[in-house]
């Protein structure tokens, strides 16, 4: 894709990979987009690069702008690959150039690349005239990394959110009000909730700095999806709602099942949820991604777990589910555990376990049954769902 300009002297320089389909074990349908910025003023900054196998094209969209010997900086706001994979190659071809970059990224960028070029560190807060914009430099380590930090430009009010506010999606479009906000949302959340939900309390603490400080934001340019025009200020609620764990009367059955009795347990709650009106998502693991389930259960009240013991223990799908979301730890969710064995239970148990370690809150004890669910035990899982619901309405 063609440079696009935001603003004046300022450009989309970036890139679109509309084939990955796997983000470091986070699938990815709608592919990606590696976002990288040109400032041109008096002094020309270049924020950000992009993945080693697009340097040839990045390269190429830079150089249609403005030719390389005329950057003076390279600001590295993440030294995570897809940002940083080109950096190596392309600071070594910016002659005039000065990077700049956090001490950790400093530290970070050595132990990837070795000693490249040499760095400038920059603090939080700290500014950078290109004569009439600025770049002040915003430190918000852990988003994604220890590294991590945004740059914003006050003059344009524009702020460059690095992994903050992104979203996996591939398109030809650049802007976030050029495509409809159910599918923005969707992205948005889905990304919120696999790679940025273990630090929702590091978003909440930099919307209220962001608050504080009052700053205007016309655009939110992030490494990843569309720019955000028009609606930052969804942006920033959406950001609000997730990181406090606001949800609504929605609930998330993942399940296993190896001769259907888990699954017609998870059916029978599924109906007795439904009843009860909140809206329900059954999926079944071996049919589903882990991190489709997390982007499901971001704004639901609670998880159900459903698992049939193997080998006195739970399936390994379900534990699967339970490893990626303790490490993700969900807030404020109410779970449960249901499941079936045959000569010899310990599924429910383990699964239970890693329920509780991920942080999620017990709502009701686990529902097991032994062989295949009679009627009456289909009744007694249906009854145990509405204890689930009621406790949620409490
Ligand atoms: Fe888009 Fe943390 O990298």
């Amino acid at each position: 894709m063609n440079p696009v300009e935001l603003k004046k002297g300022i450009y989309w320089v970036g890139v679109v990979d509309w084939n990955l389909r796997d983000f470091h074990g986070y699938k990815t349908p709608n592919g990606t987009t590696y976002n990288a910025y040109l400032v041109v003023d008096e002094k020309v900054a270049l924020i950000d690069t992009v993945k080693r196998p697009f340097r040839d094209d990045f390269v190429r969209s830079v150089s249609s702008l403005v030719p390389l010997d005329r950057i003076d900086y390279l600001v590295v706001n993440h030294v995570e690959m897809d940002h940083s994979g080109s950096f190596p190659d392309v600071a070594r071809m910016l002659p005039n150039a000065t990077v700049l970059a956090t001490p950790e990224a400093k530290e970070e960028l050595a132990k990837h690349f070795g000693d490249v070029v040499p760095i400038e560190t920059v603090e939080d807060g700290q500014t950078v005239s290109l004569g009439s914009k600025t770049l002040v430099f915003v430190k918000t380590p852990m988003l994604h990394w220890p590294d991590s930090m945004m740059t914003y430009i006050p003059e344009d009010k524009v702020l460059f959110s690095s992994d903050g506010f992104g979203q996996h999606y591939a398109s030809s479009r650049r802007f976030s009000d050029e495509i409809d906000e159910q599918t923005l949302r969707a992205a948005a959340g889905d990304y919120y909730a696999n790679i940025l939900w273990l630090y929702s309390p590091l978003i909440a603490r930099l919307l209220s700095r962001v608050a504080e400080m009052g700053i205007a934001i016309d655009l939110i340019a992030p490494d990843h999806g569309f720019i955000w025009r028009g609606n930052t200020a969804s942006a920033l609620e959406w950001y609000g709602a997730w990181s406090s764990g606001t949800a609504r009367d929605k609930i998330v059955i993942a399940y296993e099942t190896m001769w259907n009795s888990t699954e017609a347990l998870a059916k029978a709650a599924a109906a007795a949820l439904a009843d009860e009106g909140f809206e329900v998502r059954l999926m079944r693991l071996r049919d589903t991604e882990n991190s489709y389930v997390l982007a499901e259960l971001l704004e639901a009240k609670a998880l159900l777990v459903g698992t049939p013991t193997l080998n006195n223990g739970m399936f390994p799908s379900v534990g699967g589910l339970l490893t990626y979301l303790k490490g993700l730890r969900p807030k404020k969710k109410r779970g449960a555990v249901f499941g079936s064995y045959g000569w010899g239970g310990g599924g429910c148990a383990a699964a239970d376990e890693l329920v509780e370690q991920a942080g999620i809150a017990r709502a009701v004890p686990p529902f097991e049954v032994r062989w295949v669910p009679t009627d009456e035990e289909l009744s007694a899982c249906a009854a145990w769902a509405r204890e689930l619901a009621a406790s949620l309405k409490e």
